[in-house]
């Protein structure tokens, strides 16, 4: 049986691993780093596990695959469209979920749907869990202190 997931990996793959961007290790690292979070936080919130990790595999895309950081939410948005609809396995429903997901996640500040959150959220777990060592940033604190409420965990000292 098809494994979608795997598929998209093997595309993000083509795109990603060509670059000879001198950041490749943080990346990769970032893209599943995410992806994960994002699988533990849809089995936390009874949410599409599948669909989750797809958001976080996407989310970054626009400027992993060599294009500028600015605007990256919005216009990797439309490029993870494109993607999706190229594997052909997605419907129309699906797609909307995870690119409005991606369009939303730079957004840390407003509340939106589930899955927009779900993604932001794991995004600020990879950001904030990446090195214990390192302060967390004071745009993502609030996130991150929520999170820890959520999974019961007490804060570094
Ligand atoms: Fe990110």
């Amino acid at each position: 049986m098809e494994n979608r997931l795997e598929i998209l990996r093997d595309e993000i793959d083509k795109m990603v691993l060509n670059e000879k961007s001198e950041h490749i290790r943080m990346y990769i690292s970032h893209m599943y780093g995410v992806a994960r979070f994002c699988t533990l936080l849809a089995m936390k919130r009874n949410l599409n596990v599948e669909l989750a990790a797809t958001c976080g595999m996407l989310h970054d895309i626009f400027y992993m695959s060599g294009s500028s950081s600015e605007n990256h939410a919005a216009k990797g948005a439309e490029q993870a469209e494109t993607i999706l609809r190229a594997i052909g396995l997605y419907s129309d429903d699906e797609i909307k979920i995870i690119t409005t997901a991606i369009s939303r996640h730079s957004d840390k500040n407003r509340i939106h749907e589930p899955y927009d959150e779900l993604l932001k959220d794991a995004d600020v777990m990879d950001h904030c869990l990446y090195n214990p060592a390192f302060p967390i940033a004071k745009k993502e604190i609030e996130r991150y202190r929520k999170l820890l409420i959520e999974f019961q965990i007490n804060e570094i000292k």
